[in-house]
């Protein structure tokens, strides 16, 4: 194992940021070999281990496949999913001492919060790893990783990638994370569209520009290109406003449809979402091949969750 594998052991991964381009494309490869190796094997990687997963905010993909992850390396898990109503948080207990408790019972904790900064707020409390599943609109890391991998899988390198990236901008840590993550190899080019109360923000543009990403705003669908590695699609986070009427308003703004794919997507572009959709993509998009929003994609995170684990916490 190099240096660069032995520096995830024990650590936090809180943001993309953590992580330089050797140390993804080692959990890359680790990823590869779970992929190849997890579905003939039962693993014990983690064996004796056990991971925490406090859930405050909904999740159908980071819940389960880091739940799938920890015991397809033959660890355990303490689940709480809506711990503000069923674990003591509803008697008025502070994040800080819900994790000092938690630490005390597992040996890694993964944290989905809908206030940003909170996976940090907790990875000051703990001694043991913090993974940051999701904090409010922050970041999204483990997202973004499985989100390159399934790019990097499919074109064998994240330098000089042209994407799209589509819907709620400003709000959607995915899309965040995702720059953040692609900022740290070379030379992407990303294509924003999105309504424009929902544009990427002023210091986001700049934050990413400075990283060396060139934005291009476009206002609709004409202005694709037609030679894209990815599509990214993203619906627009009813959870983040406080109108309603205007949320109904922005909703749909952009429809995936076949139509739009047979007009403008490559013959490779990988069409992805990170899911849940509602409505932004229709169904008959489902059975394109490149589309990998509900297969590859998603099955994507639950070996890149493995090799994480395995990085972090195996022996
Ligand atoms: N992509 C994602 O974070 O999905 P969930 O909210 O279902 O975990």
């Amino acid at each position: 194992m190099s240096m660069k594998k032995n520096m995830l052991r024990g650590k936090d991964l809180i943001s993309i940021d953590h992580l330089d381009r050797d140390i993804i494309l080692s959990i890359f490869k680790t990823a590869d070999k779970m992929k190849k190796i997890a579905p003939k094997k039962a693993l014990n990687i983690l064996k004796g281990k056990v991971v925490a997963l406090l859930f405050f905010e909904p999740s159908t993909r980071t819940f389960s496949s880091n739940c799938a992850a920890v015991k397809r390396l033959g660890g355990q898990t303490i689940e709480h999913q809506n711990p503000t109503q069923t674990s003591s948080v509803v008697k008025g207990e502070t994040i800080e001492d819900t994790i000092k408790m938690i630490e005390q019972y597992s040996d890694a904790i993964i944290i989905r919060h809908p206030a940003a900064g909170t996976a940090q707020i907790c990875a000051r409390a703990a001694d043991i790893p913090i993974i940051n599943a999701g904090d409010g609109i922050g970041e999204h890391p483990t997202q973004a990783l499985l989100d390159m991998y399934t790019i990097y899988e499919k074109f064998k390198t994240l330098d000089r990638i042209k994407g799209l990236m589509v819907g709620d901008l400003l709000n959607g840590r995915t899309i965040h994370s995702l720059l953040k993550g692609l900022s740290i190899f070379k030379n992407s080019t990303i294509y924003l569209l999105s309504p424009k109360t929902l544009r990427l923000s002023k210091k986001d543009s700049a934050e990413f520009s400075r990283r060396g990403i060139k934005l291009i705003e476009i206002n609709d669908f004409d202005d694709i290109p037609s030679d894209l590695h990815f599509w990214y699609w993203t619906r627009v986070q009813k959870e983040r406003f406080s109108d309603k009427n205007e949320y109904e308003k922005l909703k749909l703004s952009f429809i995936l449809d076949k139509n739009l794919v047979t007009k403008k997507a490559g013959k490779k572009t990988l069409l992805m979402h990170p899911l849940p959709r509602v409505g932004e993509i229709k169904t008959e998009v489902d059975s394109d091949p490149r589309a990998v929003y509900l297969t590859t994609q998603a099955k994507n995170g639950m070996y890149v969750r493995m090799a994480l684990l395995k990085m972090i916490l195996g022996a």
